[in-house]
């Protein structure tokens, strides 16, 4: 029975969504009373529990054997990602699939490659199975930016920075693949999508799939931080995502790699497919 964290969450959903259709015996966790009902019609098995709390965890995990673990990153991002770990090492599991992040460095400014890359070297310490997935940047990031771009404008700090973004349903394949196979223990996968973009060619396929004019326009730091504020968004995030804007303007996101073709046997979705089928979700933001 696999175990799945951040169900409801964007990577968590779709993957739902694929082992469901599969009928592949899976265990799904929600948080808030409710969420459970989206999982009805996928006929698979809810329970509800929390990061923060344990005990819920603890009865949420048992007689499962394979974990998915996607926590969202915060100050208490290792932390929880590691208890979770501990927990299901001490449960039995046999197998852990970890979504993570291109940038891992121990070291890095940025605050979740840093987080990240503490839990990958603990998960790698344990001597039960586990598969990490390192992905960069998703296309979907762009869907926060659907009212600039209903303007005709796309915001961006990442100069001429090229990033090859994944479609993140491209993720969750993946996820799927790695979870009910027994080629991938102990492996680690850099995924991106099928071509590195420049915020301009981002620019260029929103005009196309859209059908209007979009403008890529590079924003200052200072510019940025001031729309992030606006956003809602609390310091620690602020922060975190300018330094990952920094990092892609100074050219230090990954090369584009062909693990989602390797490891799924479908080339990764484009720029293009992604905003043809997100069309309706950027017209009606
Ligand atoms: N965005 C990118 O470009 C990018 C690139 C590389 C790697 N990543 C990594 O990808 C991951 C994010 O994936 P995602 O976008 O699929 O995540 P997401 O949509 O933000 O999902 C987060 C999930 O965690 C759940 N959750 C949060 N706090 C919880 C708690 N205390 N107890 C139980 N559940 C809780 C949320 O539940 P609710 O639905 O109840 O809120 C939701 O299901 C992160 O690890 C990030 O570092 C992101």
């Amino acid at each position: 029975m696999i175990f799945i964290t951040a169900a409801t969450g964007s990577i968590g959903s779709e993957l739902c969504r694929l082992l469901a259709g599969e009928n592949i015996p899976s265990r799904v966790m929600y948080r808030r009373e409710g969420q459970q009902t989206r999982f009805q019609n996928l006929s698979l098995q809810a329970v509800q529990a929390d990061f923060d709390d344990a005990d819920s965890m603890q009865q949420a995990m048992q007689e499962c054997d394979k974990l998915f673990l996607l926590t969202a990153p915060d100050q208490k991002h290792a932390e929880r990602e590691i208890a979770i770990i501990d927990l299901a090492v001490s449960l039995g599991f046999q197998h852990i699939v970890k979504v993570s992040t291109a940038n891992t460095n121990q070291s890095s400014k940025l605050a979740y490659a840093r987080s990240h890359a503490q839990i990958d070297a603990y998960l790698r310490n344990q001597s039960i199975d586990w598969t990490i997935l390192r992905p960069t940047g998703f296309m979907q990031n762009f869907l926060e930016y659907a009212h600039p771009i209903g303007k005709g404008i796309l915001p961006h700090m990442l100069g001429e920075g090229q990033i090859g973004y994944i479609d993140l349903r491209d993720i969750a394949l993946v996820a799927k693949h790695v979870l009910i196979q027994t080629a991938h223990t102990k492996a680690t996968y850099y995924l991106t999508g099928p071509a590195p973009m420049t915020a301009a060619q981002v620019a260029c396929e929103l005009t196309t799939g859209l059908g209007s004019a979009i403008q890529a326009v590079n924003q200052s730091e200072a510019e940025t931080r001031k729309a992030l504020v606006y956003s809602g968004l609390d310091a620690w995030h602020i922060d975190a995502l300018i330094e990952q804007f920094k990092i892609g303007a100074n050219g230090g996101e990954i090369d584009v790699t062909g693990e989602v073709a390797r490891i799924t046997g479908q080339a990764p979705r484009t720029f293009a497919q992604f905003v043809s089928e997100y069309k309706k979700q950027f017209l009606n933001h």
